[in-house]
């Protein structure tokens, strides 16, 4: 029997939910199940306004059009972050500027942001990487002291918090994901929080093609015309019926994700701050020799555990279209070649948990 490294959590209603929403006819954007999805998002992050989304990366984008970037701006972000965090800003000719990670969360290293700042520089976009905060104290006074955008790629972070605060609720923007490998998930999905109230309006004209289609459905206008470029971001109702399941079942999903990580945690003594939302979890094997050999020892024992990241500023994509800040990307390297994930979904039993333990500790 594999133990595979993913498999997304089915909530008890989400069958019914979706029979509804085929059955009302309602299957487009902003729906009945939008709504409900939409509020409980922001009971979750206590974002004020929350736009559901085809996806994290589309989330992203959206931000991206939000700021207005231009080619030749710059966005500082991390190296140690999945593609769409640098793909978003790029496709608007920004320039996305890479710094480095903290060796001990592998979030962006808040004592090294100050020095990528340019005359050109926009944003900082920060990822929570496992939904570890960042050090959002630094980075926030950072950006207020150069007038930054902060954005909060918060893929990871549903749940989890910063000095009792939700993540998702410190920048300007925030996203979300709800693909199939996140804690709360509908196949494909994702959020754009937003904090600004200034951006709220142009955010849903951009999410609608372009349009105040969403005004003209509030009875706010009475046609709905081209006002601003956009595109085609909204989440079928379909699909945000099955996230209202997910959301409602949020304690459970979280309960069982916390026992398999506090499982992993005391056989391995390795852990996170008090705060995260136990999405994923990672060991950091001495050299890349060791990390492809425990995979591949995991693997003969039915065991799917994989690695990350490759790091951006020094991909083929990040070179030609990024630039990477004063002194490098050391620890993201180093970190990306060693580290691996084990299998952390909600429907692991404790048998499983204990298979897993016992593998790593089996030498190969
Ligand atoms: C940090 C981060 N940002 C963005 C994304 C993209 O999410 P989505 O698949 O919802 O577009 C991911 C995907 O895992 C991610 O890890």
């Amino acid at each position: 029997m594999q133990i595979p490294f993913n498999r997304p959590y089915r909530a008890p209603r989400e069958l019914d939910y979706l029979a509804e929403a085929a059955a009302s006819g309602h299957t487009s954007g902003d729906g009945p199940f939008t709504r409900r999805a939409t509020a409980l998002v922001e009971s979750l992050t206590g974002a004020a306004h929350a736009l559901l989304t085809t996806s994290c990366t589309h989330a992203l984008e959206l931000c991206a059009l939000l700021l207005d970037l231009k080619p030749g701006d710059e966005v500082i972000m991390p190296s140690f972050t999945f593609v769409s965090t640098a793909n978003a800003f790029a496709l608007r000719g920004a320039v996305p500027v890479f710094v480095d990670c903290r060796p001990d969360t592998l979030n962006l290293d808040e004592n090294l942001v100050e020095a990528a700042v340019t005359p050109r520089t926009r944003a900082i976009v920060v990822v929570h990487y496992a939904g570890v905060a960042c050090a959002m104290d630094t980075i926030l006074a950072v950006a207020g002291r150069y007038g930054l955008a902060v954005v909060e790629d918060n893929a990871h972070g549903l749940g989890g918090s910063y000095r009792g605060r939700p993540l998702g609720s410190f920048g300007a923007l925030a996203t979300q994901s709800f693909h199939a490998t996140k804690n709360v998930s509908c196949g494909e999905g994702g959020a754009l929080l937003i904090n600004d109230p200034s951006l709220v309006e142009r955010a849903e004209i951009i999410r609608e093609k372009g349009t105040d289609r969403s005004r003209f459905f509030r009875g706010q206008v009475d046609k709905y015309r081209w006002m601003d470029i956009g595109s085609s971001y909204l989440l079928s109702d379909l699909l945000a019926a099955a996230l209202t399941a997910q959301l409602e079942a949020f304690g459970e999903i979280q309960r069982a994700r916390h026992e398999v990580f506090d499982a992993y945690a005391a056989a391995f003594g390795f852990s996170m701050p008090p705060g995260h939302p136990a999405h994923l979890y990672y060991l950091l094997m001495p050299d890349l020799a060791a990390r492809q050999e425990l995979i591949a020892h995991l693997r003969g024992r039915g065991v799917q555990a994989t690695f990350h990241y490759q790091p951006l500023h020094d991909a083929p994509a990040g070179e030609r279209l990024g630039r990477t800040g004063p002194g490098g990307c050391p620890v993201t390297s180093d970190v990306a070649d060693r580290l691996v994930r084990l299998p952390l979904w909600a429907g692991l039993t404790p048998s499983d948990v204990d298979r897993v333990i016992s593998s790593v500790a089996v030498p190969a």
